[in-house]
Order: C-alpha cells, then sequence, then structure tokens
C-alpha cells in the first residue's frame, strides 16, 4: 500500500462480473477461452493449476466444470481476501472439484505455493496490473519454479501508457517460455498474454517475497 489511501475493495471490483457488458467480462471470456484450450489439448492427462490471486476463481472454475474434466484436475486458488476465497471454495464445492483448494492467504510469497508447484497451468490474471514493474520482473523470472515443463501462464495487463506488456513478453522470454499468444479485450485498454513454458522447471525457493499490491 502506498500513501493514506484506503484499501483498494476487491468485492466491489468482483461486481463487474454481473455485467455481461463489462470489459472485465470480455476479459473473462478470453481468459476462460484460454484455460478451455489448455485443458482440452492436454486430453486425459492429469493437469496440476495453480491460480495467484485468484479472487472468486471463474476463469479457471468455469471452464473446467464445463468441460467435465474436474476429475483430473488438481490445484490450489491462493486469495487473500475471505469473502472472495470463500466464494471460490463455494464455487469448488458446487461444480465438485474435489481436486481444488483455496489458500486463503498471501499469494506474493513462495510459501503459498509449497505442495501445489510446479503446476501445467498457472494463472496470473488481475495481478501484473497492480504491483510494480520490479515486482512484475521478479514474479516472471519466479515462474520456473512454479511451472512443470510445458506448462502454460496465462496473465493479464492492461495496456495504458507507458505500455509494458512488451516488456513482461521479453522477461517471459528471459525466463525460458515461447511466446504463444497475446490477446487485446475488444474495446478495452485489457490484454490476455500466452506463455508456454520450455524451459527445465526450478525448485520453489522457500518464503521468498515476489510482490505486493500496490494501490493506483
Ligand atoms: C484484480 S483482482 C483479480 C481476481 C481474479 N484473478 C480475476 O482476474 O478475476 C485481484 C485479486 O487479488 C487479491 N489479492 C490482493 N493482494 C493479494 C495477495 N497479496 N495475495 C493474494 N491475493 C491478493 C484481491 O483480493 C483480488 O481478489
Amino acid at each position: 500500500m502506498t500513501g493514506d489511501q484506503a484499501p483498494r475493495d476487491w468485492i466491489e471490483w468482483h461486481r463487474a462480473y454481473a455485467d455481461a457488458n463489462s470489459a472485465l467480462t470480455r476479459r473473462l471470456a478470453i481468459v476462460q477461452a484460454q484455460v478451455a484450450r489448455v485443458l482440452e489439448q492436454r486430453g486425459d492427462a492429469p493437469t496440476r493449476v495453480l491460480s495467484m490471486c485468484s479472487g472468486e476463481g471463474r476463469d479457471l472454475l468455469e471452464p473446467i466444470a464445463r468441460l467435465g474434466v474436474g476429475d483430473r484436475v488438481r490445484g490450489r486458488l491462493v486469495e487473500l481476501d475471505p469473502t472472495l476465497a470463500g466464494r471460490a471454495r463455494d464455487g469448488i464445492a458446487a461444480a465438485g472439484l474435489t481436486g481444488l483448494e483455496v489458500r486463503e492467504g498471501d499469494a506474493g510469497i513462495t510459501s503459498a505455493y509449497v505442495g501445489a508447484a510446479p503446476a501445467d497451468l498457472v494463472l496470473a490474471c488481475g495481478v501484473f496490473g497492480n504491483i510494480s514493474d520490479d515486482d512484475i520482473r521478479r514474479t516472471v523470472g519466479a515462474l520456473p519454479a512454479l511451472c512443470a515443463e510445458g506448462a502454460t501462464v496465462i496473465w493479464t495487463r492492461h495496456r495504458r501508457p507507458p505500455d509494458l506488456t512488451p516488456a513482461i513478453r521479453r522477461w517471459f522470454r528471459a525466463a525460458g517460455f515461447r511466446h504463444e499468444g497475446f490477446i487485446r479485450v475488444p474495446d478495452s485498454p485489457s490484454s490476455v498474454g500466452v506463455e508456454r513454458f520450455t524451459g527445465i522447471s526450478e525448485p520453489l525457493p522457500a518464503a521468498v517475497r515476489l510482490f505486493e499490491f500496490v494501490e493506483p
């Protein structure tokens, strides 16, 4: 947090998902399509998933339920806010996704991922627009410890000037990822990036700070 601003109300932020015409709903549809694509590509293979700052987990839970692949998906959603973590748990229970758990805690520290990394699909959605450039770079650099070989990372970031997305793509490349896609959300500065990990998975460092949310 910076200055004397009130912390952002993330529950209020999630209300935009109730509006079918919101930019956030359009972004969600793009992320969900990418999640579904990854799940379909994996066929019958078991899939380990991780979602950093998952919120309600709509991007992950809805495609898994829709495709009926919950029996072969395991993993963890990490969310700090107790209400949103509770909603994610409710979504998991309603869809019968017994392989998924919600860790109510700080996704900005590597210990949040102990026992759930490496994963085949990692979501960093709604994260890179809320942390410093240095923290984005550090987090991208740490993803080889969260990713299994061949894993896909789906990330989001706005393109407001100065557009950081080209730099983020470079940082992914330097960390051992091949760029797979970059989708601009129509009529919005938001975008969705898709990267494929082509490197060797690294050990997860214990309790290393990757990022902290900053207020806009
Ligand atoms: C922009 S929202 C994104 C939510 C979700 N990933 C999505 O795209 O719909 C950011 C989320 O991060 C959560 N959050 C903020 N700081 C966090 C932290 N240090 N660890 C885990 N979650 C955090 C907020 O509560 C909020 O749900």
